[in-house]
């Protein structure tokens, strides 16, 4: 098992305490590193109308973007899972937009820890380059 000590998984872990997951109780949080060297981190926001649920990954990507950060390098993602929870489709297109080849760092809740890339995780991206 992979075990890592750095300071976007503690932010993630941090930011996962503060999920709102009434309905799923499945809680995650996430951080991404800017070109700083600075921390924004997310959690899962639900809603009781279900579909308007936000991931972890998006609301730290979209807390930073709107304060200007920029240039991410890397992600850290963690939710209470033997098998690492990887990132959603919708967010690894939002992840793809704002952080391109970026590190992606899963972790689980014991310290297990696994790192792709995210030209792993989506392949074949739509982005900016097709318009
Ligand atoms: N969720 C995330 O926040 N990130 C992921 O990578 C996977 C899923 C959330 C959405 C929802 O609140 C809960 O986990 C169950 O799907």
């Amino acid at each position: 098992m992979t075990t890592i000590s750095d300071p976007i998984l503690n932010a993630a872990l941090a930011a996962r305490e503060h999920a709102h997951a009434p309905y799923s109780n499945f809680c995650v949080g996430a951080a991404i590193e800017d070109d700083a060297g600075r921390l924004h981190t997310g959690c899962n926001i639900e809603n009781a109308t279900y579909g308007l649920t936000l991931c972890a990954e998006r609301v730290a990507v979209f807390k930073a973007v709107s304060e200007g950060a920029h240039g991410f390098r890397r992600i850290a993602i963690a939710a209470d899972t033997d098998t690492l929870t990887p990132p959603c489709g919708a967010c690894r297109q939002i992840i793809w937009e704002f952080c391109g080849d970026a590190e992606v760092i899963l972790a689980n809740l014991k310290g297990k820890v696994e790192i792709y890339r995210m030209s792993q995780l989506l392949p074949k991206p739509f982005d900016s380059s097709f318009l």
